[in-house]
């Protein structure tokens, strides 16, 4: 109810229904003038605050009276969770890890979803003794979940829902598809709706249904075909008695790293599936989402200094660390590119292909190939569009490079969402090599 009490604050901009677009240069002339990318610290993560809360704004407005359960696994930075929370949103979470980042950020407990493939005993009882929203991905945590519930004093979870897998297919991005034929992500629709039926029958406290098709490389109407297919079970499975009271439909909405990718948005999001499956809209039930991507990637973008630049090849401070998807599925993965000089001035001149490499030690870590760009020297600035979802959450420390600083932005100026990591930070997590000297 906040939520939709809240939407009502936000300004209507025209970013909200264009997909974000930040004016790198200017942030990037006053992000070198304050001194954020110097020898000490040659890269780092922008995130701009103002669309960060359009983008809240657009997805409050595209479904009033939802609870938007943010996916944490997209961008866990606390100094973007934070303000989300405050405006009513929620947490999804998908590990210990994810859950204790929700409860320390005092997310109230009923607008904490927990899912996972690989909940352990323990944090099933954690998240349903806490009170939070539990999605069961299997038929075999089911029975583990039963066993709790089944007590003589059960907990009192805000609701448990069922994953339900809808069989779709093709969808662009295997890696990142869920819906499919599987097993790993939820109970499949046509092959285990008997199942299905008698879970709901056998299991008063199961009151939801849950469902999420993929991340990116999943087209809108193969997301609206997938909700529809689950909208229809759960009108099935209340004819036959069941109470649903949560339809989770989870998030996926693509996001446009290239020119050339299609759109969407959350209003055309909620329109589509307005138009093709009504009843969600309708029904006994609360809507549940789960965005993380269209939420947080378009507000961030990062930014590195180029430390060499020779026979097209521009190695920068970034690379498969932080681009872990594009750096090794390039072919699935793509973010723009674009060059500054040393004081923020976009770079001109002809193009010719150039190559930007990471700094680690392995001959396929680079963020782009040949890639058409004005001449590129030392000391340059190469920045990468739509870098604020599942950039920083996928950080890999392989040589253990140091994790960037996040800045945030906006017109009065940068906010430190999180400091570079420093070396004792990092040495701490490979187990204390103990004092200098
Ligand atoms: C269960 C679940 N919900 C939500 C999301 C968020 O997806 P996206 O960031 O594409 O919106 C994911 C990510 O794949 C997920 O696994």
């Amino acid at each position: 109810v906040a939520i939709h009490d809240e939407a009502a604050t936000f300004p209507r901009t025209t970013r909200m229904t264009a997909l974000v677009d930040i004016t790198l240069g200017p942030t990037l002339r006053r992000a070198l003038s304050a001194g954020l990318l110097n020898d000490a610290s040659p890269a780092a993560l922008f995130y701009d605050l103002d669309a960060f809360r359009d983008r809240l704004g657009a997805l409050s407005r595209a479904f009033p009276g939802a609870l938007h359960a943010l996916a944490v696994k997209a961008c866990p930075l606390p100094g973007l969770l934070r303000p989300a929370i405050d405006l009513g949103f929620g947490l999804e979470v998908a590990s210990e890890g994810e859950l204790a980042m929700a409860q320390r950020l005092a997310t109230p407990v009923d607008r904490v979803v927990f899912d996972s493939p690989a909940k352990t005993r323990r944090e099933i009882e954690a998240a349903l003794s806490a009170g939070h929203r539990l999605n069961i991905n299997s038929l075999a945590e089911l029975a583990r979940v039963a066993e709790v519930m089944e007590r003589p004093s059960p907990p009192r979870p805000a609701s448990i829902g069922l994953r339900i897998n809808p069989g779709i297919e093709g969808a662009s991005i295997e890696a990142t598809f869920t819906g499919g034929r599987g097993a790993k992500f939820g109970v499949a629709l046509d092959e285990d709706r008997d199942a299905i039926a008698k879970a709901f029958a056998t299991h008063p406290w199961l009151d939801g249904l849950h469902v999420h098709a993929g991340s990116q490389g999943v087209p809108l109407d193969m997301l609206v075909e997938a909700v529809g297919r689950v909208v229809e079970l759960a009108g099935d499975l209340t004819a036959r008695g069941a109470t649903i009271r949560v339809v989770d439909i989870g998030g996926g909405l693509p996001v446009r790293y290239r020119p050339s990718d299609r759109a969407a948005d959350f209003a055309a999001y909620a329109a589509a599936l307005e138009q093709r499956v009504p009843s969600l809209f309708s029904g006994p039930w609360r809507i549940v989402t789960e965005f993380g991507r269209a939420v947080f990637a378009p507000c961030g973008f990062a930014a590195s200094r180029v430390e060499y630049a020779q026979r097209g090849v521009a190695v920068i401070h970034l690379g498969a660390d932080l681009f872990v998807r594009p750096a090794y599925r390039p072919v699935d993965w793509h973010h723009e590119i674009e060059v500054f000089d040393p004081t923020g001035q976009p770079k001109s001149g002809p193009e010719s292909g150039w190559s930007i490499a990471g700094p680690l030690c392995f001959s396929g870590d680079f963020l782009a190939r040949d890639r058409p760009l004005p001449p590129i020297a030392e000391g340059d600035i190469v920045a990468v569009r739509d870098a604020g979802a599942y950039t920083l959450s996928m950080w890999s420390k392989y040589n253990s490079r140091l994790s960037p600083a996040v800045h945030g932005f906006d017109q009065r100026g940068f906010e430190l969402l999180k400091p570079r990591e420093t070396v004792e930070e990092l040495l701490r997590f490979w187990g204390d090599p103990g004092p200098v000297g």
